[in-house]
């Protein structure tokens, strides 16, 4: 048997030690008291730090699902109808609800509000407008010329006056023009047929000089055009029988004041 060279040194250590006056036990009692020296490494993430990070993680996700449009090319396309083409132009013709919709959010909700309503006093509503659905003096050659070169001064809107500034909306396609001018004429209750890229194309031709908004009064000595005389304009002549032959006058007879 050999000695074990380590147990003979610490006993050699120990009596050594206790020579000295000092016990083993003290010494290293003193050593474990003392913190441990800093090592590298990580510490774990606190759980909150990661819940916190996930939840972003989550967040992020769920905001661009909603918010990218499908990642198409064309998201920013106005005309665009559904998200199903895939970079380019849809299938089928354009729903003019649909498109004549996004078009209306894009131009004209600052003024005439999503209910078509306006405001009271301000923007005049859109909503039974005669404007809107040729009533009373006014053609739908009006309504294209007014979006097109816009309007000003005071006008009557279903009985109220208004007195403003609509800007001109010629810098948007004729296509486009027809399909906010069916989409405002077939909502909110609305109903009046549709206005084609056609027949606006012809009024911006016939009135390429117009530089400046129409104002009610001019607008009210051009003959009214009705383009399309399906369902409402059924007395296009004559313009029906007044319900009672009295003094009460249709106030369009007084025209260009
Ligand atoms: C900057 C505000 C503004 C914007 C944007 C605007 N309008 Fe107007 N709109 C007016 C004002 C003001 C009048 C009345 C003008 C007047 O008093 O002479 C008016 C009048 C009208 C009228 C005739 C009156 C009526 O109520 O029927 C129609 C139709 C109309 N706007 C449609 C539109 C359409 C469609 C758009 C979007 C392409 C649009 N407007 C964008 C302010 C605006």
């Amino acid at each position: 048997m050999i000695d074990d060279p380590h147990k003979h040194g610490s006993d050699e250590l120990q009596s050594h030690l206790e020579g000295e006056g000092l016990n083993v036990r003290d010494v290293h009692g003193a050593i474990l008291r003392e913190k441990d020296d800093p090592r590298d490494g990580y510490e774990p993430i606190p759980l909150w730090l990661v819940s916190a990070f996930m939840a972003l993680v989550f967040w992020a996700g769920a905001y661009l699902a909603f918010n990218s449009g499908g990642f198409q090319s064309d998201v920013y396309n106005p005309t665009q109808v559904s998200w199903t083409g895939g970079g380019g132009a849809a299938k089928g013709p354009p729903d003019p609800m649909v498109v004549g919709k996004r078009l209306f959010t894009a131009n004209c909700v600052a003024c005439h509000q999503a209910t078509g309503q306006g405001v009271a006093g301000q923007f005049p509503t859109l909503v039974g407008s005669e404007w809107v659905l040729s009533g009373d003096w006014h053609g739908d050659n009006h309504l294209v010329q007014i979006l097109l070169h816009g309007l000003q001064g005071p006008i009557q809107v279903k009985g109220s006056t208004y007195n403003g500034a609509m800007p001109p909306w010629k810098q948007l396609k004729d296509e486009q023009i027809a399909m906010i001018l069916t989409y405002i004429r077939n909502e909110w209750g609305n109903s009046a047929p549709p206005i084609t890229a056609e027949q606006v194309a012809k009024v911006r031709e016939e009135t390429a000089t117009q530089t400046e908004p129409y104002t009610q009064n001019q607008l009210k000595a051009i003959p009214a055009i009705k383009y399309d005389s399906a369902p409402p304009a059924a007395p296009a002549e004559g313009e029906a029988v007044p319900p009672a032959p009295t003094e009460a006058q249709p106030a369009a007879t007084p025209a260009a004041a």
